[in-house]
């Protein structure tokens, strides 16, 4: 008998079942993407049968997610911010947890003045673009360290046409031009012997975009100590952090010469982003 979408999705949870936590979505992500066609298709289809070659391909991609193959990575984009963002092995597969970055982000600076925004280690460009595309009057910089990264931020900026989003070349805020009214980041912040590191997702992805030192602070340290001198007066640092890192950063930015630092919660209740303000008045800016 032909495979058809309802057999080839039932013989992939069976095979995914122990190996991936979401093995129906998976299996339905995977052939929707193979199809060309919505998830819904699925449903509405279940008798459709898919060509040899579609078939096979299905059958390899199952093969690699129960090898743990992210699925980000088998159909190269993740949705993020409501945007779809190409994706690689070079770089982190943007988490749903940075959107609350993003939001205090844009909640904290005026919409209708022109804002200079830099996003320090940006990847994806996940968090650059989000803010380019919802504050179209802001001029928002995207930087990371390696080529091969800049290059997909710049795929990303163009398919998703934030034309007020430039990408550059720097170490932290070793090269970045000028002062902005906020810097924004999702550091590596793993510690370098976290057991979880050896679990799920993060097996495929690049340790320089994970880990930072013994306690996981290297890089949050690093900005914290670069940031004032790249601030305007009443500028902003943004650092996204672990569930369990709220109370060393909000030391580190208090020592660090910030005001009014505090911490947000994500929606699972856990200490996720904190911010602290450069002294000084924004007003003349
Ligand atoms: C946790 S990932 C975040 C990626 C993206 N901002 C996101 O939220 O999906 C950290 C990023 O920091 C970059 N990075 C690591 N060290 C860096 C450095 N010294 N200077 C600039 N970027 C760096 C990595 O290449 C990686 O893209």
């Amino acid at each position: 008998m032909d495979a058809t979408v309802a057999t080839l999705l039932s013989e992939a949870r069976a095979q995914l079942a122990g190996y991936s936590p979401s093995a129906a979505l998976d299996a339905r992500v995977l052939l929707a993407h193979i199809l060309g066609k919505p998830e819904t298709f699925l449903f509405t289809w279940p008798e459709h049968a898919p060509t040899d070659s579609q078939q096979r391909q299905f059958r390899e991609w199952i093969a690699r997610r129960r090898d743990g193959t992210p699925v980000a990575h088998l159909v190269g984009r993740r949705e993020f911010y409501g945007h779809e963002f190409l994706v690689s092995p070079d770089t982190l597969i943007p988490r749903p947890d940075t959107e609350l970055l993003v939001d205090i982000a844009l909640a904290l600076l005026p919409d209708n003045v022109p804002q200079r925004v830099a996003d320090l280690g940006t990847g994806t460009g996940a968090i650059a673009i989000s803010l380019g595309l919802a504050r179209p009057q802001w001029t928002v910089l995207a930087v990371d360290f390696t080529v091969a990264i800049l290059d997909l931020a710049e795929r990303n900026v163009r398919r998703l046409g934030a034309a007020n989003v430039q990408v550059r070349q720097s170490s932290w805020c070793r090269d970045l031009p000028g002062q902005y009214h906020a810097l924004v980041s999702n550091p590596p912040y793993i510690a370098d012997d976290d057991p979880h590191l050896d679990e799920g997702d993060v097996r495929f992805e690049p340790h320089s975009a994970l880990t930072a030192g013994a306690d996981g602070l290297d890089d949050i340290r690093t900005l914290i100590a670069q940031a004032p001198a790249h601030l305007l007066p009443g500028g902003w640092l943004l650092l996204e952090h672990g569930h369990d890192q709220g109370d060393a950063v909000r030391a580190l930015m208090s020592a660090g010469g910030f005001h009014a630092v505090q911490t947000r919660r994500d929606l699972g209740d856990r200490e996720r982003v904190t911010l602290g303000q450069m002294p000084g008045s924004s007003d003349a800016q």
